[in-house]
């Protein structure tokens, strides 16, 4: 063969080099959903933009309509025009685009909560599965805002419309200790598969925003997440025994952990045993009491492979925690966690094994999770308290756990790294780490 033409060559190097300097997506984690060849809007079926009128029977309506396609014609489109659009809980359905206009507004109902303790009009859904119970309170728990069950082919996006629930009177009644069951979350999708949410603000959820909790193929793209810093148990996203799931590019600031997965509580987690695995979470901005990426407390069904990079985190609780108890069982491993940065925390980091309560007295406390290849590297912080916690579980020690390039620094002094039932070990950290990490650095397992 002839050599190529020099030009060719430069061509094809410059786009090897531009496909390489590329941001890597989670595009083709869930499938790119069909062109759907119908369209119904709200307005179309009664519903009422205005503020004021409840258009909890024309989301009903409009999905059952959509529901009656069967996805025929690449499924439909349920187009939200701009306007503010009360409604009580709704539930979606397979083949279907939710779309949010500019300046359209999805605005919870107060009315059903506005009476303390009189919740009847928002139905009651069973526990899940693997948490025997409702997380906050014993028995069923209140459906979330927008719900959906074993489904496929589910998008919800927009033009940057809004999801407001409005959480308020549901928060005071959680600090009042009137509430009769579990507060709802703003989305939760369970048994779905091919999902992708994206282009939305969700705010003021009453509890976690967005619950996919069972499903695969799940993207979590340029999404804002708003609750008050002082807002109760208003985690942004928490993946919950799902699998193959990307978000990225969103800016979350709630009044809990900023993104967690999970994966079950306890007996009942270990029994249902669905882990959280293969999960993908980059370019995440955003600031709250409590941590910017978690995983659990509830663990119990295992959480594995798990990649975050490129977090920007300002005015935190904490940085990265890793949160688990006796009882759960389950495991957390192959975790990487890089390329943060920390602007303003109480703990850099925690990796804890004493953290979070039971469903009930039935657990059984000598049954341990495994905790095992967690990799933290290049991480950055400044104003910075502590600079972390890592404490195992006496019989089940947490291994392998390695920080390399962790920068902590704060303003006058930090507090220095305290450890326990731990091994693992650190190359490169500041302030120096704790000897359990640094005595067993010669395995070399963290050079890379
Ligand atoms: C939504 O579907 C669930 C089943 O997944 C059902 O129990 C619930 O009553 C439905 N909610 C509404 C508001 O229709
Ligand atoms: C979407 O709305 C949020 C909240 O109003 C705003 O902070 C964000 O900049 C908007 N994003 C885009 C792309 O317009
Ligand atoms: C996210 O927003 C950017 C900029 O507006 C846009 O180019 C990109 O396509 C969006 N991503 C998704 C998954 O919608
Ligand atoms: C952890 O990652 C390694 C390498 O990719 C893989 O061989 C191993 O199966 C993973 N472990 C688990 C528990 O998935
Ligand atoms: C540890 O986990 C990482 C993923 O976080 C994986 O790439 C690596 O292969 C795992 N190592 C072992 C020995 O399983």
């Amino acid at each position: 063969m002839p050599p190529p033409p020099p030009l060719v060559v430069l061509a094809a190097a410059l786009l090897l080099a531009a496909a390489a300097a590329q941001e890597e997506t989670c595009s083709g984690v869930a499938p790119e959903p069909p062109r759907r060849g119908a369209w119904v809007s709200l307005a179309s079926v009664g519903g009422r933009g205005d503020g004021r009128t409840l258009n909890t029977a024309a989301f009903a309506r409009a999905v059952a309509r959509i529901e009656r396609r069967r996805g025929a014609r690449g499924g439909t489109l349920l187009y939200v025009p701009p306007g503010v659009w009360l409604t009580g809980p709704f539930n979606l359905t397979s083949h279907m685009t939710l779309f949010l206009a500019r300046g359209a507004v999805i605005r919870a109902t107060q009315l059903c909560a506005f009476v303390e303790q009189d919740t009847s009009n928002w139905p009651l859904v069973d526990p899940l599965p693997s948490y025997g119970r409702g997380r906050e309170l014993p028995g069923g728990r209140y459906t979330s805002l927008i719900h959906g069950s074993g489904l496929q082919d589910v998008f919800i996006t927009g033009e940057n419309g809004t999801i407001d629930g409005q959480g308020s009177v549901w928060w005071d009644m959680w600090k009042k200790r009137t509430l009769p069951f579990t507060r709802p979350h703003l989305l939760e999708l369970m048994y779905s598969t091919d999902v992708i949410i994206s282009n939305l603000v969700f705010q003021d959820s009453p509890f976690w925003n967005i619950h996919p909790v069972y499903c695969s193929n799940v993207v979590v793209a340029n999404v804002t997440v708003l609750a008050p810093h002082d807002s109760p148990n208003t985690d942004g996203i928490d993946p919950d025994s799902s699998s193959n799931v990307c978000i990225e590019d969103s800016y979350i600031s709630t009044g809990d952990d900023l993104i967690a997965i999970k994966s079950g509580w306890d007996e009942y987690g270990i029994a249902f045993a669905r882990p959280s695995s293969g999960i993908t979470i980059r370019r995440i901005t955003g600031s709250g009491p409590f941590a910017g990426f978690a995983i659990g407390s509830e663990t119990s069904g295992g959480v594995e492979n798990v990649l975050v990079e490129h977090l920007n985190l300002f005015s935190m609780g904490v940085g990265i925690h890793i949160k688990t108890n006796s009882g759960r069982g389950g495991f957390v491993r192959n975790i990487t966690v890089s390329e943060v940065t920390l602007n303003g925390a109480r703990y850099g980091l925690r990796i804890s094994g004493d953290v979070g309560g039971h469903p009930d007295t039935s657990y059984n406390p000598n049954v341990l999770p495994a905790v095992d290849n967690v990799s933290i590297k290049n991480v950055w912080g400044q104003n910075i308290r502590q600079a972390g916690l890592i404490r195992g579980i006496r019989n089940s020690v947490f291994s392998r756990i390695c920080l390399s390039n962790v920068k902590l620094y704060g303003s006058a002094s930090i507090g220095p790294w305290k450890c326990r039932a731990v091994s693992g070990g650190a190359l490169d950290v500041q302030p120096s780490p704790c000897t359990e990490l640094v005595s067993t650095s010669r395995t070399g397992f963290c050079a890379s």
